[in-house]
Order: structure tokens, then sequence, then C-alpha cells
């Protein structure tokens, strides 16, 4: 089984990208509603979340988990991969969504983190929006200007929005919170329009076609979900030690840290389809066990390649 990821129903956008190419696997979805949004939370908080839900997943079987969050992938994936997996789960693996993304944005492979010429996007402006956390970690600016240094990152916090998402707030105020972010994003370019949209938060591609309508016209917007789905396809087929043990009869399953019932009834309006959540062990809580060896000042520059 392949384990899928998130604070909430964001991830569901790159779970549904994923069973789409991989319909002959089983996955199981995990979603920390219980402790959603993540955004604007502490890297410790996000981290010992992460570890917690990662572990789920992993004592239920799963060989491989992708942590389909952005804010989980830039603050937590390196060092749960580099200090917490090896020892507490050795022969399994994680992976994030943000290797993929900055290979789709770039046209370079992850293992190449220098300038490579001729470059596609040479001289192009991308925005990047997402949470406040994933703003602050840099990890786009940085590991796009590794590849590409003349592209200029420029990054948009969106604090309000991920949470308005997971509460099912209504359309009017959704277009608003987007609006205005973009407008923000396009003041602080002095009159120049990016040429690439960054939606680095897996929430935000439930809202896309407000981004869309929001954004100038042109603006050419990256797909994280396909770009996972791609990346993963390609992984699986280098490490096909990962499928061992998956079931014959592709399953999915659907795992909530939060109220089952509630989250059951809210999940209609993020896939247009009813999914029915169960719940599992409560993530979190008032007390947070450390992870041990690990700090959360390390940024996320080392991910592994997918
Ligand atoms: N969907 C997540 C992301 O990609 C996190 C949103 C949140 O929980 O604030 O960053």
């Amino acid at each position: 089984m392949i384990g899928v990821f998130d604070s909430g129903f964001g991830g569901l956008t790159i779970h549904e990208a994923l069973i789409r190419r991989l319909p002959e696997l089983s996955f199981v979805y995990l979603g920390d509603h219980r402790n959603a949004p993540y955004g604007d939370r502490s890297p410790d908080e996000i981290l010992d979340f992460t570890r917690r839900n990662v572990d789920m997943l992993l004592s239920r079987g799963c060989r491989l988990v992708i942590i389909a969050c952005n804010t989980a992938s830039a603050v937590a994936l390196h060092n749960l991969q580099c200090y917490w997996l090896p020892k507490a789960w050795p022969g399994r693996n994680i992976l994030g969504i943000i290797v993929p993304t900055i290979e789709a944005a770039t046209q370079v492979p992850w293992a190449i983190n220098y300038p490579v010429y001729p470059q596609m996007y040479a001289n192009h402006s991308v925005a990047v929006f997402a949470t406040q956390r994933t703003v602050d970690s840099r990890t786009y600016p940085v590991e796009i200007n590794k590849r590409c240094p003349n592209v200029d990152v420029v990054q948009q916090a969106c604090p309000a929005l991920a949470g308005a998402i997971e509460a099912g707030a209504d359309p009017g105020h959704l277009r608003e919170l987007v609006q205005g972010y973009v407008a923000r994003l396009l003041s602080g370019m002095g009159g120049r329009e990016p040429e690439t949209a960054i939606l680095g938060c897996t929430h935000y591609p439930l809202v896309k076609a407000l981004f869309r309508e929001a954004l100038p016209m042109g603006v050419r917007l990256l797909c994280q979900p396909s770009a996972v789905a791609n990346s993963l396809e390609h992984y699986l087929r280098r490490h096909p030690e990962y499928l061992e043990k998956m079931p014959r009869t592709p399953g999915r399953r659907y795992l909530t840290t939060g109220d089952p019932g509630a989250v059951t009834a809210r999940s209609l309006g993020f896939l247009g389809q009813s999914i029915t959540f169960r719940g599992v062990g409560r993530s979190g809580g008032s007390v947070l066990s450390p992870v041990k060896g690990v700090s959360s000042l390390q940024t996320s520059t080392g991910h592994q390649s997918p």
C-alpha cells in the first residue's frame, strides 16, 4: 500500500492524480483534520504531527508514504528522512511533493542542483502561492534559483486560505481571499507579471478556478498533482521493492484524525463524490513528544529525489 498524507483535505488533490495515474495500486489516505491547518503552526509542531501521521501509515502496512503537503514537505521531510525513518522504519521511504514541483518548474532533474544552459525558462518570473510556513522556509526560491539563477521567484503567503477551504467557506469569501492575495503579489512586482504560478499548497487546486480568474491572462499554472504523479510513476519503476506485498485488488481507504462523520460529510464538496472516512488514533494534543535527534531548524534543501 502507498500512504498519502496531508493536514486535511488538500492532499486529496494529489491522491486523485495518483490513483488516476496508477489505478492498479492500493492507496490509503490520511488527513490530520484534527490539527489542520498546519500553515501557521510552529516548525516543531509540524514536525511532530508529520512524524506521528507518517508513523500511523507505516504501521498500517504502507511501504512508501507521500507527504502530500507542501508545508510538511518543506519543514519536516528532510529531518524525518535523515534522522527518524532509517532507525524507526528501515526499508521504508517517505517522499515529498516539492521536489517534483521544482523539477517541473525548472525542467531540471533534482540531482542537478546547479545551472545548466540553455535554460527553458531563463528569465521568467515565477509566482509561488503557499502557506506562511512554506514561504518562510524559502524552499521554492532557494531550490529554483540553484538550477535557474536568473528566474525571479516571488512568493505570496496566503495565511487564511487553507483554513477557509478546510472549513468549507462560501465561494464569495474564497474569491475575496484569492483576489486579495493575487493583488498583493502583483503590487509587489512593480508592473511585471509572472509567467508561471505555482499553487504551492495542496489545498489551493481546490480553488484553482479562482486563481485563474484573479491572475492575469496567460499565466501558466503549474499543476502540482500531475507533476507528483509523473514523478511517482518513474520512482516506482526504479524502486519496484515498494510495490512488494501490494494487495492484488486495488484498494482505497480514507482515514482521518478528526471526526469521521463530519469529515465524510464535508468531503462531498471537495472531489464531487462522497468519500467515507474512518477515524484513526488521535495525532497530537496538548502534549507533544519531541522527535529524538531532530532539529526543526534544518531546512528541506536536502530532500531525496523521487
Ligand atoms: N495542504 C497543505 C500544504 O500543501 C497544508 C495547508 C495547511 O494545513 O495549512 O501546504
